[in-house]
């Protein structure tokens, strides 16, 4: 890890990002990153991962490497070896697809074995629901994933679109500020 450059104060974060194929999880680390959104879809094979430099404000910065891991399970092989060293975690579905809010829980549980973190109830997770710009395909309420989210010991919620960059910005800064609070 190259934590706390004394020259630049900023704190190296690992972020990766889970969730099922589909869902969003490189349309959202693109729009984040650079701004950009496609249309077009282009399965994920292994992991990717793209780097941002986050000031918190507060006189913290974080230089965050976001993790984009292949959802589809054909391609997922290698993605636990690149969660090993997470900082944070962004759990994300897609809100017209009920099937990919109830494998949340399989995409959280298999993350905390592999990594292990000393306290899995505090590990700094946000739970994304994308696509809300198909507000009238929606299949998941909201109040059902904030349910979800206070059972699982209080984990941020936010409704995004990456296409549409509503609160994808919100999402990855929580994640990393709450990551950088534990550091
Ligand atoms: P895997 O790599 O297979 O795990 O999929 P992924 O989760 O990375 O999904 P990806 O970002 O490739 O997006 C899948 C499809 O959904 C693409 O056609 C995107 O254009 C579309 N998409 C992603 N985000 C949004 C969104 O917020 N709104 C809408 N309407 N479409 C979206
Ligand atoms: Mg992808």
């Amino acid at each position: 890890y190259n934590r706390n450059y004394s020259s630049r104060r900023s704190t190296y974060i690992k972020a990766i990002i889970l969730g099922d194929s589909g869902v969003g999880k490189t349309s959202l680390m693109h729009q984040y990153v650079r701004g950009t959104f496609s249309t077009q879809y282009k399965a994920t094979i292994g992991a990717d991962f793209m780097k941002k430099d986050v000031d918190l404000g507060d006189g913290r910065i974080a230089e965050v490497s976001c993790w984009d891991t292949a959802g589809q399970e054909r391609f997922q092989s290698l993605g636990v070896a690149f969660y090993r060293g997470a900082d944070c975690c962004i759990l994300c579905f897609d809100v017209t697809n009920m099937r990919s809010f109830e494998n949340l829980e399989s995409w959280r549980d298999e993350f905390l074995i592999q990594v292990g973190p000393r306290d899995p109830e505090g590990f700094p997770f946000v739970v994304v629901g994308n696509k809300v710009d198909m507000e009238g395909k929606r299949a998941v309420s909201q109040k059902r994933a904030m349910e979800w989210c206070a059972a699982k010991g209080n984990i941020p919620y936010f409704e995004t679109s990456a296409k549409k960059d509503i609160n994808v910005e919100s999402a990855f800064r929580t994640v990393v500020k709450n990551a950088m609070d534990q550091e």
